[in-house]
């Protein structure tokens, strides 16, 4: 916990044009500032800051807050999170109440700075080797070969590590550095027979990586003279500072071009990156060697949520970032894609046709993934049924990751027209993939999602009356998988728990049943264990009986008759169970809403006066609304009462 001595420090300290202008361009008017919000799309600036109240406010969308609400809110902080960054930003020292959280955490910050500290004296080292004689006749020179311009090479920190073994050792050594740092940042490598210290990066230029901030984290070195027995690029190792996996090259160059254009391009290297830059796209990062990861997606969704995929132009290159898109799809990020003449990759290609005419070639043959991907594994199996039908099972594949059930449906109906094959075919496998993966609902913004929409959206608190069948599904779930793991952090009972505490209308009435739960909960407070095992061989004979009753029937249990009221059950196998779970919670939450509609029709039928008429059309609505947004979680269209 910060302090809260140290919380009212920053937000005295902070700016709020200081702090936006980070993030927008201001105008001044009056005594406010005004520039165009960025929580909003809009073409006439109507985002006013303030800078005497410390607030702003958005006209537009009625976004309003300080300094800290404003971090929090656009790059998706928590609260000490953007106090911390605040105070990093104002050089204020934040104390931190819990002493011991606290001193670990000063230490850790401790050797985080110091790895800063030294990366930055190597980076303006290495900066400063460029305009040597040495770095000139071979860095340099390299750069404007490539054709990169002065401005280009300041913007991107470039630099060059000269040929000796001891070159950033002894700079190292002469400025009173402690080497560890450098060792462990991977610059400088400890002979540990003789006792001495050489550079990792030797006759290499110099590709500074940024954090979001501009702070360098990292390196990437190119090699000058070609030699196999050392990779042609040498990258720095995972640090306390450098977590490769969260990391965009070019993030701080482009972010304000990606929110600006709410675009980003990705391509594969550094070189692409720069050379796309000097040509006027402003928006591109580079996930560098290893494939995509969600951290480094979730960078990419704090500034946008369209992206463009720039593929090398050969056909193994378009084959193998496919894997990597699904989980971009999956995070919800619309896509699209411009592959290149084969052969060419974005820095050739760009360097070809110079800045303008690469320009337009982006913006004429840039497509939708899906459909790009539906052309490219298509080609040659048109004719061919079996080969057809593995292309698009795979094709269902990525369109089954798509979260918004709305884009999964369009682009079920796009491929059904290019496949030639029956659309409600398609969303049935869509759906099959998604039940098989478990998907479907999101687990983390489930509870968030229903509460929010419960709570907003009805007059009347609502009571769910838990029947013997439902109560009993719980239970079924508690004893055949309540030790499994639901989310990364969470098993299966601790979810059930955490439903049932949070919605104090669900309560468990049979007496066996709730026996049970209480004793489970028991068992995991005290973090004893509660699998199979210890139901089948309970002292209580009826919970003993019970349990084997449900595990004798572990192969195929569904989860009807309360999974659809009117309709089919759907059978479920064992391993659905995280689905089923949250069936469960969702359909007694659905049922509740069905039977407030009914209600609410008899009442209707009963009012005369206007305002009772009113009032009842008013709560159908809502009502209806709370329906259909529990229905798409469910993925299920769900229209009969
Ligand atoms: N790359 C890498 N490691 C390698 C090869 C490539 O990290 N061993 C990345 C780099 O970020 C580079 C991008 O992939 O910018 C493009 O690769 P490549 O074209 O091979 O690198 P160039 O430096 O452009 O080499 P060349 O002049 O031969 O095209
Ligand atoms: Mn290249």
């Amino acid at each position: 916990m910060i302090s809260r001595q140290s919380v009212d420090a920053v937000i005295n300290a902070a700016a709020i044009d200081e702090v936006v202008g980070d993030y927008i361009a201001l105008k001044k008017r009056g005594a406010n500032l005004l520039g165009r919000c960025p929580f909003h799309d809009e073409k006439t600036p109507s985002f006013t800051v303030s800078p005497a109240k410390g607030i702003y406010k958005c006209f537009g969308c009625g976004k309003a807050g300080n300094s800290v609400s404003f971090l929090m809110e656009h790059d998706h902080l928590s609260f000490s999170d953007a106090i911390r960054r605040l105070a990093q930003k104002y050089q204020i020292v934040v104390e931190e109440d819990n002493v011991q959280n606290s001193e670990e955490y000063n230490e850790a910050q401790k050797v985080r700075d110091s790895l800063l500290v030294a990366l930055e004296f190597a980076k303006n080292y290495f900066k400063e080797q460029l305009k040597t004689e040495e770095g000139l006749v071979a860095g340099e020179s390299y750069f404007r070969e490539r054709g990169y311009t002065q401005q280009t090479i300041d913007e991107f920190e470039l630099g060059y590590s000269p040929q000796g073994w001891e070159s950033l050792v002894n700079a190292a050594v002469t400025n009173q550095f402690n080497l560890d740092y450098f060792v462990s940042a991977g610059l400088i490598k400890k002979n540990e027979d003789r006792g001495t210290y050489f550079d990792m990066f030797r006759q290499r230029v110099i590709f500074p990586i940024h954090d979001l901030t501009g702070k360098v984290i990292a390196f990437g070195g190119r090699q000058l003279v070609k030699d196999d027995k050392s990779p042609k690029y040498l990258n720095s190792p995972e640090t306390d500072v450098y977590h490769k996996s969260n990391v965009l090259y070019g993030i701080f160059q482009s972010k304000k071009g990606i929110k600006a254009l709410n675009n980003c391009y990705l391509v594969e290297g550094y070189t692409d990156v720069i050379t796309l830059h000097q040509a006027g796209v402003k928006n591109v990062v580079a996930s560098s060697g290893t494939s995509l990861t969600e951290g480094q997606i979730k960078l990419i969704k704090r500034f946008t949520e369209n992206v463009t995929v720039l593929y090398d132009g050969d056909a193994a290159g378009i084959k193998a970032s496919l894997r990597g898109i699904d989980l971009l799809l999956a995070q919800g990020l619309n896509v699209r894609t411009v592959s290149f003449p084969e052969g060419e990759d974005p820095d050739s290609y760009c360097k070809q046709l110079g800045a303008e005419a690469f320009n337009k070639f982006l913006n004429e043959h840039v497509r939708d993934f899906i459909l790009f991907k539906i052309d490219l594994l298509l080609k040659g199996v048109e004719n061919d049924p079996i080969r057809k039908t593995e292309v698009v099972k795979n094709l269902m594949q990525s369109i089954s990751a798509i979260p918004d059930a709305m884009k999964r449906a369009a682009y079920a109906r796009e491929c059904s027209k290019l496949v030639d094959m029956d659309e409600k075919l398609l969303l049935s496998e869509i759906n099959k993939i998604r039940r098989k993966n478990g998907e479907g609902n999101i687990p983390t913004h489930f509870d968030e999602e229903i509460k929010d929409i419960l709570q907003t959206n009805l007059p009347e608190p609502v009571v769910y009356e838990m029947g013997e069948e439902q109560e009993l599904g719980l239970v079924k779930l508690l004893i055949q998988s309540g030790t499994q793991k639901f989310t990364e952090e969470a098993t299966v009972a601790d979810f059930i728990f955490k439903e049932l505490q949070e919605d104090e209308a669900l309560q468990i009435n049979h007496h066996l049943y709730s026996r049970i739960l209480k004793e489970v909960k028991q068992q995991m407070e005290e973090q004893l264990n509660f699998d199979e095992h210890y139901f089948t061989n309970h002292v209580d004979t009826d919970i003993r009986k019970l349990a084997a009753d449900i595990l004798s029937e572990t192969e195929k249990y569904e989860l009807s008759p309360f999974w659809l009221e009117g309709g089919k059950s759907i059978p479920t196998e064992r391993e659905n169970y995280i689905r089923d779970l949250q069936s469960v919670f969702l359909f007694l939450k659905l049922s509740k809403v069905n039977k407030l509609i009914k209600n609410n029709l008899d009442e209707f039928a009963t009012v005369t006066s206007a305002t009772d008429i009113e009032h009842c059309t008013e709560y159908n609505i809502q009502l209806i609304n709370v329906r259909n947004a529990i229905a798409k979680i469910m993925g299920t269209s769900y229209n009969v009462l």
